[in-house]
C-alpha cells in the first residue's frame, strides 16, 4: 500500500491499521532525513498549507509548521486570538477567505468537536485535525504509538495505561482507537468523576487505583488535568489529585519491571506527574515531541499524494 485510504485526517476512528502502518513507515524515512545535516526535502514544493488555530497550542502548532517547512511547503499561520474572528466572522467565512489565497491543505485546531469534519465537507482542500475540543487529536495518537514502537519494538501485544483526565481528553480517545487498531491492550485510570460513563464499551479496562495501573502496564501515558475544560469541580483540590493519582519516581521504582512514561504535554508538574518522573530514566516525553515532526511530515506528504 502506498496511499492512504482517505484525503483528510480527521480522526483515528476513520483510518485503517494499514493507513497507520503506512504513516509509520513514511515517518521512519522522514526521521532519517531529520537526522541529516540538511534536514529539508522538496516533496511539497508546490503545496501551500494554512495552519489555522482557534485554540492555544505550543507543540502541535510548532511541530506542524516545522514539518511543513522541512517538506518545502509554503506556510501561512492564522491564530484566532489576533484575527477578524474577534469581530464576529464565522468559521466558514474565515476559512473561505484563507482558501481564496489558493491554499491546498488546512491544519486546524478548534474548541468545537467536529469542526474539522464540518470544514472537510465544505472545502476542496485536504483537512488535518490538530485537535477538536474533547473529541480527537489524531497526530498526537500517531506520534505516541510511533514512540512506543520505537522504544519497545512493536505496539501489538503491549499494555498501555492512559492515566488522568480521560473525560476532557481528545488525546485519550485518539490513543484508544490507535492503540487498539495496532493490537495493544488499553486501560484507562483516573478518578471516577474524570472517566466517561460506559468507557468500557470501547473495549478498554478501567482501573481507579493508579499503582495497580502502573503494575499492569508496559507504558503509562499520563494525561493533563484539563482545568480549562472543567466548569465544575471533579475532585476536591489539585493537592488531593496529586496525592491519589499523581505519579512520581518512587512509585515507578517500586515496580518489579521498568515501564515507559509518556505525556502529550503541556505537563502540570507536581500534579499528574512529578519532575523526578517526567525528567527521569522512564520518560520518553521529549522523544514524543521529536517524533511529532516526522509523523506530521508523513501525514502531510501522504495526504498531498492522495489528492
Ligand atoms: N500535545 C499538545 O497538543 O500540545 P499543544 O496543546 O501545546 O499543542
Amino acid at each position: 500500500m502506498s496511499q492512504l485510504s482517505t484525503r483528510h485526517l480527521l480522526g483515528i476512528k476513520d483510518i485503517t491499521a494499514d493507513d497507520i502502518q503506512l504513516i509509520f513507515e513514511t515517518a521512519d524515512n522522514f526521521k532519517e532525513v531529520l537526522n541529516r545535516p540538511i534536514k529539508k526535502v522538496p516533496s511539497l514544493r508546490d503545496i501551500t498549507i494554512a495552519n489555522i488555530f482557534f485554540e492555544n497550542s505550543t507543540r502541535t502548532r510548532l511541530s506542524f509548521e516545522l514539518a511543513e517547512k522541512r517538506l518545502s511547503a509554503d506556510v501561512i499561520n492564522f491564530s484566532s486570538s489576533n484575527s477578524s474572528v474577534k469581530k464576529g466572522e464565522t468559521l466558514i467565512d474565515t476559512v473561505n477567505n484563507i482558501l481564496s489565497m489558493k491554499v491546498d491543505m488546512v491544519v486546524m485546531r478548534h474548541a468545537s468537536p467536529g469542526a474539522p469534519h464540518f470544514l472537510s465537507k465544505n472545502i476542496q482542500a485536504n483537512v488535518v485535525n490538530a485537535g477538536d475540543g474533547t473529541h480527537e487529536h489524531p497526530t498526537q495518537a500517531l506520534l505516541d504509538a510511533f514512540s512506543i514502537r520505537e522504544k519497545l519494538g512493536d505496539v501489538a501485544g503491549k499494555k498501555v495505561a492512559i492515566i488522568g483526565d480521560i473525560l476532557h481528553s481528545r488525546v485519550a480517545l485518539s490513543n484508544i482507537f490507535c492503540l487498539q487498531k495496532l493490537g495493544a491492550e488499553v486501560m484507562v485510570c483516573g478518578p471516577i468523576t474524570l472517566l466517561p460513563k460506559h468507557i468500557d464499551s470501547l473495549g478498554v479496562k478501567v482501573e481507579y487505583d493508579v499503582q495497580k495501573a502502573l503494575e499492569w502496564c508496559d507504558v503509562a501515558n499520563v494525561l493533563r488535568i484539563q482545568l480549562e475544560r472543567q466548569q465544575i469541580k471533579y475532585f476536591p483540590s489539585l493537592r488531593e489529585y496529586s496525592l491519589y493519582f499523581g505519579i512520581n519516581k518512587k512509585m515507578l521504582d517500586r515496580l518489579d519491571k521498568k515501564i515507559v512514561v509518556m505525556h502529550p504535554g503541556p505537563i502540570n508538574r507536581g500534579v499528574e506527574l512529578n519532575s523526578d518522573a517526567a525528567d527521569g530514566e522512564h520518560s520518553i516525553i521529549l522523544q514524543q515531541v521529536e517524533n511529532g515532526v516526522a509523523i506530521r511530515m508523513a501525514v502531510l506528504y501522504l495526504l498531498a499524494g492522495a489528492k
